[in-house]
């Protein structure tokens, strides 16, 4: 009888979390363990950052509303940015929610969910710096790593160089500290960034690109896909979605 019951117990932890082993999470998996995992960054104010010991922003509380509308508790893992689209395709967590436009490049090893926001890349420089693409010319831009910022810095064509950073707030002093000429990151970081900061000299510019943000998870699994949507239809019928937007962006972020 104990055997069994250590047995069984063994067969509950390995379909639950895989015990430590990274493991591939079917959606009868995660709603049968009644928690889904999570990834984000926590470096890309107001998206998703740290309140003092806390994860939060616009993007852990759609997670969190997503996770609530689908009767799950939400567990959260912090993996680096430039480390995401890998881990995700090692099953580490069920998925990302860190900003990721659509790109098909990425949308070759992940797949995309309805964008839950879109947004812009924008240019960020001193006052008297380059604001304009065409300004960026022989400049030093800095961008966060494996970003699209960085892809369409790259199409920029004649920028001086590109240097790349960890994460967003590196870029940030490293402008201020003059040792790059401009930064390009998205719109609200940049927005959120200067408002908290409003004495750097540091003024927002022209706008690059658009992009539609999702949630990013393992390939081909179809129901975890559909059920996310489906929270996400659901926090977007009930005024949650655009509570949120109104806390954080003081108008509506989605793609109407
Ligand atoms: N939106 C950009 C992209 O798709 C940047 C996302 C960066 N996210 C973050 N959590 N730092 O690449």
């Amino acid at each position: 009888m104990r055997v069994v019951a250590r047995y069984l117990g063994a067969v509950a932890c390995i379909a639950a979390l895989g015990c430590g082993t990274a493991q591939a999470r079917d959606w009868s998996v995660i709603k049968d363990s009644g928690t889904i995992i999570a990834a984000t960054e926590g470096a890309f104010y107001p998206f998703n950052y740290f309140e003092g010991p806390k994860l939060t922003g616009f993007e852990v509380e759609v997670a969190e509303a997503v996770a609530k509308k689908l009767g799950l508790k939400l567990e959260w893992r912090v993996v680096a940015f430039d480390a995401q689209l890998a881990a995700i395709r090692q099953d580490r967590f069920d998925f990302a929610i860190a900003s990721h436009g659509y790109t098909a490049e990425r949308a070759k090893s992940v797949d995309f969910a309805n964008p839950h926001y879109c947004t812009g890349g924008q240019i960020a420089a001193h006052k008297d710096g380059p604001l304009t693409v065409q300004a960026l010319k022989g400049k030093t831009v800095g961008v966060q790593l494996a970003t699209s910022y960085a892809d369409n810095a790259k199409k920029i064509g004649d920028i001086g160089e590109l240097k790349t950073y960890k994460a967003d707030p590196e870029v940030f002093s490293a402008l201020k500290a003059k040792k790059i000429d401009a930064w390009i990151s998205d719109k609200w970081v940049i927005k959120g960034t200067l408002d908290k900061n409003p004495d750097s000299g540091i003024v927002a510019g022209e706008q690059v690109f658009v992009e539609r943000v999702s949630m990013i998870l393992r390939k081909n699994n179809k129901e975890l896909m559909d059920q996310l949507n489906h929270g996400l239809a659901e926090i977007m019928k009930d005024g949650t979605y655009a509570a949120l937007s109104q806390k954080y962006f003081k108008t509506d972020a989605s793609c109407h």
